[in-house]
């Protein structure tokens, strides 16, 4: 537990190792703690406290690390960086989308609740917190259209903003995804991404009433070829993606 003294940390959370790796090796002063069968990694980072964190991979491993963060390291913000396949028109690989709010794709507790709805919650969909994901949304245009970003800027990348689906999938196949984001609409929800964590994480968050922004990077079109693309995308993409507009964002933060 932190000492009610000390300023708390925000929490940086990445979905995968290759994404973390580089904000670890910029940390000052890295302390390690495991708990809950998950590494830790408290210290400063661009001079913020911060706690580095893991959500593995699916809804579950999230909201585990998720309330992790929240009753053992005390963070009062989240900022969640991953990758997620792309659905909404014009959502391309290379593009990032701040997510305004989540849905678990794959709920569904009907004929006792709607389809979507997340039984005795009263809703659907869980809003990311505003300012967090302005300035998100802020940190991302300034580090994609920065050189430092080098041969990883994709030219024509774009940042958009809008509704995630998240479940517990990798949707890999191009009927699938067509099929997938017909029923959203028919619904009333227009996504824009699909990923596997960020409706965890919202909810978690939503329970303890802790602020969080999430930014994703397009790695694929969620069809055929998604599993291909996937692995070096991260690695190449969207790990340097994530360290540029983690810094951007921090930076942006102690300004305000
Ligand atoms: N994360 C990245 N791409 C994804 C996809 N196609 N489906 C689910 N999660 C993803």
């Amino acid at each position: 537990m932190i000492p009610d003294f000390a300023p708390s940390p925000i929490a940086i959370l990445s979905a995968l190792p290759q994404e973390q790796r580089g904000l670890i090796e910029l940390l000052h002063m890295p302390r390690k703690v495991n708990h809950a069968n998950r590494d830790f990694w408290l210290g400063d980072l661009h001079g913020q406290p911060v706690v580095l964190a893991l959500s593995k991979i699916g809804k579950v491993a999230a909201a585990t690390t998720t309330t992790a963060l929240i009753e053992r390291f005390g963070v009062r913000r989240i900022v969640f960086t991953g990758v997620a396949g792309g659905l909404g028109a014009g959502v391309e690989v290379g593009d990032v989308v701040v997510a305004t709010d989540f849905v678990q794709h794959d709920l569904d507790a009907s004929p006792l609740y709607p389809r979507y709805e997340l039984p005795l919650y009263g809703r659907t969909r869980i809003a990311c917190d505003i300012f967090l994901s302005d300035l998100l949304f802020e940190a991302s245009c300034a580090a994609l259209a920065s050189e430092s970003l080098g041969i990883h800027r994709f030219c024509n990348a774009r940042v958009h903003r809008g509704l995630i689906a998240s479940g517990d999938r990798f949707v890999c196949g191009a009927e699938e995804s067509r099929r997938l984001l017909g029923l959203m609409a028919q619904a009333g929800h227009d996504v824009q991404a699909v990923e596997m964590e960020g409706a965890a994480v919202a909810q978690v968050c939503l329970d303890y009433g802790v602020p969080f922004a999430v930014m994703r990077t397009i790695s694929d079109r969620a069809d055929d070829s998604a599993p291909f693309d996937f692995p070096s995308f991260v690695e190449k993409v969207a790990s340097p993606y994530a360290q540029n507009i983690i810094e951007a964002f921090l930076n942006l933060l102690s300004k305000k």
